[in-house]
């Protein structure tokens, strides 16, 4: 570890001149092999290097907590207005149909839920990815929780070396416990770290500063949605995300909890593929709302 006395403080971010990406939409990944690329670009637009993911994989840490009761009723529905599912091999097996056509970014990390989300989890067997064609696994990483930092970097760079061995990429995604500051400091640490250990594209949440964390992070970066809040705070969320150079979001509960969870992820897929301002789709949410 390198001696932190005397550090200099980040500041040379480069905001206005992006990292370059040659021959693909995706920063960090033109020297990736084809395979990765491909399920890469199943997930992610290669019109616009953006993607609308829809998150589901709260039940195997929360149960079956509001929206995702059944996921048959709740989920499946959506899934035509989404570019990616993000659940478990659970979930996947048991109520996703197999004949539809949407890339799944699995949730690769199993464990307990006692202990919230900076849980004892283990990376599932990436035979098992690959048996149910995950186009990429999601792994947890706990930065800053001294408990379980190792553990989670550990299962990220184990899902590495499997990913990179078989063509999968790996999602990065930063677990934020109750004593860690949510800035972009802390921010651009995470993702920093996920980045580095070989995550392909990092899931992180939206802060003040945020085009310092996408600038830091050399790879994809897609936020989380976090706790429902009102429908245009959320898109003004995402909006604010994907102005400041996320490459999309990884949303649940203010897709799947939102009065009207069709109209919700159409309008956010507004903002994310047809830049949409938040005004522009809130109405949307609107008058979809009312037509339904
Ligand atoms: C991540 O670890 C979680 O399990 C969810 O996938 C993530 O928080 C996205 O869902 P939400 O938009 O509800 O925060």
């Amino acid at each position: 570890m390198p001696d932190m006395d005397n550090f200099k403080e980040a500041e040379a971010f480069g905001i206005d001149t992006p990292q370059k990406t040659i021959g693909f939409p995706l920063k960090g990944c033109s020297n990736l092999d084809w395979g990765m690329k491909n399920r890469l670009a199943r997930i992610f637009s290669p019109k616009d290097g953006r993607s609308l993911m829809l998150a589901c994989d709260h039940g195997f840490i929360m149960g079956p907590t509001g929206g995702v009761e059944r996921i048959d009723l709740s989920i499946v529905p959506l899934l035509k207005y989404a570019d990616c599912l993000m659940c478990t091999r659970g979930v996947l097996r048991a109520v996703i149909p197999p004949t539809q056509d949407i890339p799944v970014c699995l949730r690769s990390d199993a464990g307990t839920s006692v202990t919230t989300e900076l849980n004892d989890n283990v990376v599932i067997d990436v035979q098992d990815a690959i048996r149910v064609n995950a186009a990429a696994m999601a792994v947890m990483v706990a930065v800053g929780d001294a408990a379980t930092e190792a553990k989670t970097v550990a299962n990220l760079y184990h899902a590495v070396d499997v990913g990179q061995r078989y063509g999968i990429p790996v999602m990065g995604v930063t677990a934020v416990g109750k004593q860690m500051t949510r800035d972009a400091r802390y921010f651009r640490l995470a993702t920093r770290i996920c980045a580095e250990n070989g995550a392909n594209i990092v899931k992180t949440y939206y802060t003040e500063g945020f085009e310092t964390v996408v600038a830091a992070c050399p790879v994809p970066i897609v936020i989380a949605g976090g706790k429902k809040v009102p429908e245009r705070d959320a898109l003004e969320l995402a909006y604010r995300a994907i102005s400041e150079g996320a490459a999309g979001v990884d949303m649940g509960r203010n897709v799947f909890q939102s009065t009207n969870p069709a109209a919700m992820i159409r309008a956010v897929g507004a903002v994310i593929h047809r830049g949409f301002k938040p005004d522009e789709a809130y109405q949307m949410f609107q008058d979809l709302s009312a037509s339904k």
